[in-house]
């Protein structure tokens, strides 16, 4: 097979930060090709760099065997090469056809007629197995479909080689089983794909070969046909990773959350919560399966106090909370892990210390009379970073400079360490890296043993299924169904979460 990509000695720095160092790699023609490792590893930065977002400061990168001098993203466009992002770009108001053919009028410097148009997108969507609706807008899309248009426009764009970065996190098994299908074809008719995921069972079943980085360098490149699972983990975390304890005790006490008839119009008509009704109790892990977008933002955040305007009930403890504020509610003694870490968890200009005494900054011990005591939120934070093993350059360093994941282990460290009472955690591991992943997962399991009661709303059936006491699916905003965790079966909880009942 003829290599399409070579990215030779690529270093870039951040500061004294090393992000990358020395990397080499390739990728083939016709090959899926995973890019592997911890959070922090440097695996965005590499692609950055590749998409011409980030200069590197030093190598070279050959694609074609042209050497490549990119100034931005649309250099690499025009090349063949694309990416598609974990959070997608497209325009909620603007149709499909509109969204792919988006920018290209004028390059194309004619007016093709719209049929004409129509025609050979719903061609290139046909031959990767794709189905397509050119005149539906993006916002009546779910989330598999968005991303499918943002595939078909990369396609449309002439890509030869795309870069998808946890393209898997937001999907149902069965999205991602015809995501794969569709990845394939792509691979059969020549493209390359570069996959960034953190489930290993993903780059098994659908890579040839993985790449795998740790600190910024390469550990190895093998082919999946010569590897497994086991052997992965340790190219990444340089250990082995230690089985978890399966069955963790479930004596659940009294009810800690109760909702009666929830429900919350989010404009006129549009239900974004539908009558729901649930319990959890001290000591019990409720976990609530569902495609992203089908009002699970919604439910966390009315708990919190994050939108008020709802009907029914919301019962902490047995008391009235709805209609408190957030800082009310969170006093009362709950913790939470927001699905938008940026837009909810961190203040992004904050130092990872700031960040991890965010609600509790006004208290003792942390606070001396009107003053900070800096002594103590340092000690703190240090404690906090070797804990939960966050990877920052210091104590002082913006939230903003550290990797995806890194961030979102400050917010489950904050939220989790102080034992609330009640924990609403919200996809708690959407991209964390397997070995903190396992830490956190263990973290939630700790608290709930010492009696918090856990909402855990994720779109990952394999976290629902391993923490859970009880399992809940949400579909259009109202709960579809309930099961108890030995009468978890994936397939049948894959199709209530596509809303075949
Ligand atoms: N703009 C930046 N300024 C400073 N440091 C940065 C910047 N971007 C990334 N870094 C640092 O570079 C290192 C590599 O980060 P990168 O985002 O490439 O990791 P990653 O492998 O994609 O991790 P994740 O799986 O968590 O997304 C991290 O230590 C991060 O803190
Ligand atoms: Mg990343």
């Amino acid at each position: 097979m003829d290599t399409i990509l070579k990215m030779c000695s690529i270093s870039k720095y951040f500061g004294t930060l090393v992000a990358n160092e020395d990397i080499d790699f390739e990728v083939k023609k016709g090959e899926i090709h995973s890019l592997l490792g911890e959070n922090g590893a440097g695996k965005s930065t590499l692609m950055n760099v590749l998409y011409g977002l980030y200069q590197p400061d030093k190598g070279e990168i050959f694609f074609e065997d042209k050497k490549l001098n990119l100034k931005s993203s649309k250099d690499a466009i025009d090349l063949g090469i694309g990416m598609i992002h974990q959070h997608f770009m497209l325009v909620p108001v603007h149709t499909v056809l509109e969204n792919i053919i988006m920018g290209m009028g004028k390059e194309k410097g004619l007016v093709i007629k719209e049929e004409k148009l129509k025609e050979e997108i719903e061609g290139i969507a046909a031959k990767y197995g794709m189905e397509i609706s050119l005149d539906t807008k993006v916002s009546d899309l779910s989330v598999g479909e968005q991303q499918r248009v943002e595939i078909v426009k990369a396609l449309y764009r002439g890509a030869k080689l795309l870069i998808m970065d946890e393209p898997t996190a937001v999907l149902t098994p069965q999205e991602t089983e015809e995501l794969f299908i569709t990845l394939r074809k792509m691979a059969d008719t020549g493209m390359s794909i570069i996959l960034i995921t953190h489930k290993l069972k993903e780059v098994m079943f659908v890579c040839d070969r993985v790449t795998v980085l740790r600190d910024g360098r390469v550990t190895k490149t093998i082919n999946t046909k010569e590897t497994n699972e086991l052997e992965l983990a340790k190219f990444m975390i340089g250990r082995e990773l230690s089985a978890m304890e399966k069955d963790s005790v479930c004596c659940p006490g009294g009810p800690v959350l109760e909702l009666k008839n929830l429900s919350y119009e989010m404009e006129k008509g549009i239900k974004g919560l539908d009558n729901i009704s649930l319990k959890i109790c001290s000591g019990e892990i409720l976990g609530i399966a569902g495609v992203d977008g089908n009002g699970q933002k919604e439910l966390a955040e009315a708990i919190v106090g994050l939108i008020q305007g709802n009907s029914g009930s919301i019962l902490l403890n047995g008391e009235e909370i709805k209609g408190k504020s957030i800082s009310e509610i969170i006093k009362r003694g709950v913790g939470y892990i927001p699905e938008d870490r940026h837009k909810r968890g961190l203040i992004l200009d904050f130092s990872v210390s700031e960040n991890l005494i965010l609600k509790d900054y006004y208290k003792i011990p942390f606070r001396k009379k009107l003053l900070f005591d800096f002594n103590t939120i340092n000690k703190h934070a240090d404690h906090m970073i070797e804990k939960y093993s966050i990877k920052t350059p210091c104590r002082n360093s913006e939230a903003r400079k550290l990797s995806g994941g890194n961030q979102q282990k400050i917010v489950v460290a904050r939220e989790v360490d102080k034992l609330p009472k009640l924990l609403i955690a919200v996809q708690p591991t959407r991209g964390v890296d397997i070995g903190a992943s396992e830490f956190i997962h263990q973290q939630i399991i700790k608290a709930k043993e010492q009696g918090t009661a856990v909402l855990l709303i994720s779109t990952e059936l394999s976290e629902i299924n391993l923490l859970s006491d009880r399992i809940a699916v949400i579909y259009k905003g109202s709960i579809v169904g309930e099961m108890d965790k030995n009468d978890f079966e994936e397939s049948k909880i894959g199709l209530m979460m596509a809303g075949a009942n």
